[in-house]
């Protein structure tokens, strides 16, 4: 019934959810046939039948407010050493900076690298998540790790997890957050920390056998742009296509027309507000500052170049 257990916290979260449930269930059945055997016992027989003046009764009374006491102070007790030991991270956890924004999960690692979509982690090491949001409220969500936790604007919020065995576990975004929000999808990805080293230390630098505008493609990828921008053809996904785009005449929302040139694509992943095509109704994309850099914007550059 529930997702497989893939962090060391799963287990307990199960525990107390099958106990809650458990309970439920033992209530309810029991509940259910002491309502039909009482009814059918002291159904009405004859047109004398009246039901005798009942004031109270201590007994009675005492048992049915203990027994619920007892299991909901059981299930508090329980709930709030879970809640406790998930809301503090270990000393030693291993530290990223996530941002979300409509609709994608941006990972900073503390090298300075920078993932899109993919959480990178490595096995057996808690993982603390520092969260925050760049414009509405979303929400971190792992059912494999039971880990669920609201991102917000203007505020950090924090969950930490470890996971025993390497694999890969979906992230989904579970608050409501605008059109594109049911595909706000992620992963993360768990490494063996030898192989989640040399991940961190090559993705960090620039591949120079591979000719840039290979690289750019990559990033176009990787970095969701082709979720608004078509590469096929010129047809219109949110934003203009990126087909034909350099070294054209555009008309701009405020009337003016510029030439798309490589000031122009810079300028649009840096400042996207800044410069809104005719016809697009803007405030749709963000800045793409300090996710990308100079480098990777180049390779852009040249990848876009060749979507004649
Ligand atoms: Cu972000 Cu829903």
């Amino acid at each position: 019934m529930l997702p497989p257990a893939g962090s060391t916290n799963a287990a307990e979260v199960d525990a107390l959810f099958n106990f809650i449930n458990v309970i439920s269930l033992i209530l309810l059945v029991g509940i259910s046939i002491a309502i039909v055997y009482f009814a059918i016992k002291y159904r009405r027989r004859s047109d004398n039948d009246v039901t005798p003046v009942i004031t109270h009764n201590n007994t009675l009374e005492i048992t049915w407010s203990v027994i619920p006491l007892i299991l909901v102070m059981i299930v508090f007790g329980w709930g709030y050493k879970g809640y406790l030991n998930m809301a503090t991270a270990p000393e030693d956890a291993y530290e990223v900076q996530v941002t979300a924004r409509s609709w994608l999960w941006e990972f900073h690692y503390p090298n300075g690298n920078v993932s899109i979509d993919e959480l990178h982690v490595p096995v057996n090491r808690p993982i603390k998540l520092v969260m925050n949001s760049s414009d509405v409220i979303h929400s971190f969500y792992v059912p494999d790790y039971r880990v669920k936790k609201d991102v917000l604007p203007n505020r950090y919020t924090s969950v930490w997890f470890e996971v025993p065995e390497t694999g890969e576990a979906t992230i989904f975004c579970t608050e409501y957050c605008g059109m594109d929000h049911s595909n706000m999808m992620g992963k993360v990805v768990v490494h063996s920390q030898e192989e989640f080293d040399t991940w961190l230390a090559e993705s960090a630098q620039v591949d120079e056998s591979i000719p840039p505008a290979d690289r750019g493609r990559e990033l176009v990828q990787r970095f969701g742009c082709t979720g608004c921008h078509s590469i096929e053809d010129n047809s219109v996904i949110q934003g203009p296509s990126f087909v034909g785009i350099m070294g054209r005449d555009r008309e701009l929302e405020d009337g003016t027309t510029v030439t798309t040139d490589e000031n122009y694509i810079r300028e649009s992943i840096l400042d996207p507000q800044s410069q809104i095509a005719a016809g697009f109704p803007g405030g749709l994309m963000q800045s793409y500052a300090g996710i990308l850099n100079d480098q990777q914007i180049n390779d852009i550059i040249e990848y876009l170049k060749t979507l004649d």
